[in-house]
């Protein structure tokens, strides 16, 4: 195992001490791998000290979420969207989008995550397909003239819509994929597509969050323009 995979096992296991990593495929998207939590993972009730770890130090990088997944496969099936830009994924967890944003044909990708955890899964995770995803862990150090920037899976902690205006003034297309969020209700967003997707491993989540909305600000078509 690597070094990075053998820290993010450690650091995985202070939290989850039964966790581990595992290498894995995800559904629409062949050329990518993951490290993620192992897929048989109990969901079942956690003894009460390992509940108190997870509430304080989640390890949302050990899952791929499914807005992420979503998202990922969305970039997948529209490299147009991504040719030849400067993109940056926020919240990026295992770095599932920075990775599936550089494989379709982003020039340069950073993944931003107030985790440090988060943004080694996302270095290793790009390592481990060939992906070069810069690091960033406030949106305030990102390079100002990006092209894109996308969020997957961010606004189930409404106080991330500060986050969201944080964003909207650095005056780049913003495209959020977004499982929780029915409506927006910023008008600066627009609907413009909608996928199902599941977090996997499966946490078992209600059918109200399998849909993931995708919005952007700005008018949709100018997503697939260079
Ligand atoms: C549910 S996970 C989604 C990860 C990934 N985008 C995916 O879809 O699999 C949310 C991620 O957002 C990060 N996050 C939450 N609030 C943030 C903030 N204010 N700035 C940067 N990252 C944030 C968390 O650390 C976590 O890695």
């Amino acid at each position: 195992m690597n070094a990075n995979l053998t820290e993010l096992t450690n650091a995985l296991k202070q939290t989850l001490p039964s966790a581990e990593l595992e290498i894995s495929q995800l559904p629409g998207l062949p050329n990518m791998r993951l490290a993620l939590i192992n897929s048989d993972f109990s969901t079942g009730p956690l003894p009460e000290q390992v509940m108190r770890n997870v509430i304080a130090k989640p390890a949302y990088w050990a899952f791929c979420w499914g807005s992420g997944l979503a998202l990922a496969q969305w970039l997948t099936n529209n490299p147009s969207v991504l040719a030849g830009k400067r993109v940056a994924d926020i919240g990026s967890g295992s770095g599932v989008v920075a990775v599936a944003a550089k494989q379709a044909g982003a020039a340069q990708v950073w993944a931003c995550d107030n985790d440090d955890q988060a943004l080694l899964a996302s270095k290793t995770n790009g390592q481990l397909n060939k992906a070069e995803i810069h690091l960033c862990a406030d949106i305030e150090d990102l390079p100002q003239d990006l092209d894109l920037i996308l969020m997957a899976d961010v606004l189930y902690d409404r106080s991330n819509f500060a986050l969201v205006e944080k964003i909207k003034a650095l005056n780049t297309p913003l495209l959020i994929a977004d499982s929780r969020i029915a409506n927006i209700e910023d008008t600066d967003f627009t609907l413009f597509h909608k996928s199902e997707a599941l977090t996997l491993p499966n946490l078992g989540e209600f059918d109200e969050f399998k849909t993931v909305r995708f919005f952007v600000t700005g008018q949709p078509e100018l997503l697939f323009q260079n």
